[in-house]
């Protein structure tokens, strides 16, 4: 579902991305971890192409990601991104929020935009609150309307970046538990988060970065119980010693 190829990335004289051979099958979820400026972000954003590379290929579903233009939009399209920042427009509903980029890219019609985004909100838990703001629902509730609204646009692939690293510890739990919903009806999912229980629990597959690169590319089990670098070992170390 996901290839890189080669992929090297640089920022200036920084190489950021170095060499990433990936396959990420169908179905299958994966959870990047390593230490801070490790690549994480980049990598992700990679894959839809909010970073350029400088060498390498991407493809989603056996198409290549076009360096720009119109099927680079389409294709975009069918990558669901959620960050930190939920990023919902403030003075527009719950509702219009989750139908906005359907209507306007896909072309669909308010009934079909409507009746599709209130089933989405249902399925993460706030149908409820379609009619109020953003500013009105709790973090942990907005964002999971990020992420209905990134499911309006039927991806292929959900790419998620530390998405319960600004919520308060209350609500990130029912961020988790939308995400290995979602794990469980089989969307792909690349995945960066601090929450080494859903790591363990919810992942195929972890890949650790370092400095750039794939350092690891394993199972949790064996990725918790047994790393084969030092990086790694002193990464868990770390964020296991307290
Ligand atoms: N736009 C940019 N311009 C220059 N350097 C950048 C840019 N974005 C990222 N970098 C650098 O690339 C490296 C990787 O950054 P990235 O944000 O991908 O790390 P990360 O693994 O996501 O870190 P964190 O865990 O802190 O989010 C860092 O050294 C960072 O400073
Ligand atoms: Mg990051």
């Amino acid at each position: 579902m996901i290839r890189l190829a080669g992929v090297n990335k640089y920022f200036g004289d920084y190489h950021a991305l170095k060499d990433i051979n990936l396959d990420i099958p169908a179905g299958q979820v994966v959870v990047l971890l390593g230490p801070s400026g490790s690549g994480k972000s980049t990598l992700c954003r990679t894959i839809n192409r909010l970073e350029t590379i400088d060498e390498g290929e991407i493809y989603i579903d056996g198409v290549l990601l076009p360096e720009e233009g119109r099927q680079l939009a389409q294709l975009r399209s069918e990558v669901g991104m959620c960050f930190q920042q939920f990023n919902l427009f403030s003075h527009m509903t719950i509702l219009d929020n989750v139908t906005l980029a359907p209507m306007k890219v896909r072309g669909e019609s308010r009934r079909d935009a409507e009746k599709h985004a209130r089933e989405l909100l249902t399925r993460v838990g706030i149908e409820a609150q379609a009619d109020k703001y953003p500013a009105q629902l709790s973090g942990g509730q907005q964002q999971r309307v990020a992420i209905a609204r990134s499911l309006a646009m039927k991806p292929k692939v959900m790419l998620f970046d530390e998405p319960t690293s600004a919520l308060d510890p209350e609500m990130i739990n029912e961020v988790l538990d939308v995400m290995a919903s979602l794990a469980r009806d089989g969307m792909t999912m690349v995945c960066v988060t601090h929450e080494m229980g859903f790591a363990r629990k919810v992942a195929d597959r972890v890949l650790f970065l370092a400095d750039g690169a794939i350092v690891e590319d394993t199972t949790p089990a064996k990725f918790f119980s047994d790393p084969e670098s030092d990086r790694a070992r002193d990464f868990l170390a770390k964020i296991l010693g307290h």
